[in-house]
């Protein structure tokens, strides 16, 4: 399927995702949005990791588009809220691990969009931040949630009143992103940690994504639950048959994701 505004590049088991729109420094539209979604739900069978960065040098994704929503009214806002968030989920809920590579600035929306994913890596001269409440809104597309969920309240209240942006190292430092690397490195060490993933169980990996999501709005008891009950179901698989016998074999598990 051909899109203008983004690019899927598959490399066996490793896919990258670039949002590409450089000269408005990767702004999220309504067809960015629609062509990511049918990206996602068209992931070739084959990728076990999926890399989202942004097009050109400057910027991750620079927000929602303000040029699109400048004009439109509350009805068109709360749909254009919904579409994102749409996405957002079908990103978080990918049975595969999904990594951002942070490669600029990656503000509102942008930000956001990082947080949907399961790590996040960021260059030496990305900045981060929700600027929202400077253009008189509140971020739309999760990010008082997800925010909140990954550095805690406090921070997230501090970040999203005072609009900041966070340099990288800030960022590293809050817990926002996990590893900061030189600009020419970002996305070489991001495939470097995909490879180390697509070593494991693909099974495994998926039920491990699947319980941390879901037990993270549970209490502890339920969401231990969810683990027993996972961890159950893992014994069904041909994966863990594999990953057993391989060790005791003494040899490199070859697991078919089944
Ligand atoms: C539309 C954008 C854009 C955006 C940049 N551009 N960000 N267009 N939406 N979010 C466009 C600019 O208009 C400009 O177009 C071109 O990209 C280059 O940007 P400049 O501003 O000239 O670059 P620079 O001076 O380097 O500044 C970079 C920047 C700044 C600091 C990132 O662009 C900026 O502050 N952008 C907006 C960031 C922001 O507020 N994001 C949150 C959006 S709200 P032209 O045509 O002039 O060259 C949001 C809500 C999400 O995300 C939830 C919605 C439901």
């Amino acid at each position: 399927m051909a899109y203008e505004n983004i690019r899927l590049d598959t490399e066996g088991a490793i896919a990258v995702l670039t949002i590409d729109r450089p000269k408005a420094l990767n702004a999220l539209n309504t067809q960015t949005f629609l062509e990511m979604e049918s990206a996602l739900l068209l992931l070739p069978s084959q990728v076990r990791v999926l890399i989202v960065t942004g097009g050109g040098d400057k910027a991750f994704v620079a927000g929602a588009d303000i040029a699109e929503m400048a004009t439109i009214g509350s009805a068109q806002a709360r749909e254009f809220s919904a579409l994102g968030h749409r996405v957002m989920h079908l990103l978080e809920r990918l049975t595969i691990p999904t990594i951002a590579a942070v490669n600029g600035f990656a503000l509102g929306g942008g930000c956001e969009l990082a947080l949907a994913c399961d790590l996040i890596y960021a260059s030496e001269k990305a900045k981060l931040g929700l600027p929202e409440t400077g253009l008189g809104v509140i971020p739309g597309f999760g990010g008082t949630q997800r925010l909140a969920r990954t550095v805690g309240k406090m921070r997230a209240k501090e970040l999203i009143f005072t609009g900041e942006r966070l340099d990288a190292a800030k960022a590293r430092e809050i817990g926002l992103v996990l590893e900061v690397l030189p600009a020419d490195q970002l996305l070489a060490h991001c495939k470097t940690v995909a490879g180390k993933l697509i070593k494991n169980g693909p099974m495994a990996l998926s039920q491990a994504k699947r319980v941390i999501e879901l037990g993270a709005d549970q209490d502890l008891r339920t969401a231990n639950e969810l683990e027993s009950q996972a961890f159950g179901v893992l014994f069904g698989s041909e994966d863990q048959k594999e990953g057993m016998k391989a060790f005791l074999e003494k040899r490199p598990a070859v697991f078919s994701g089944r």
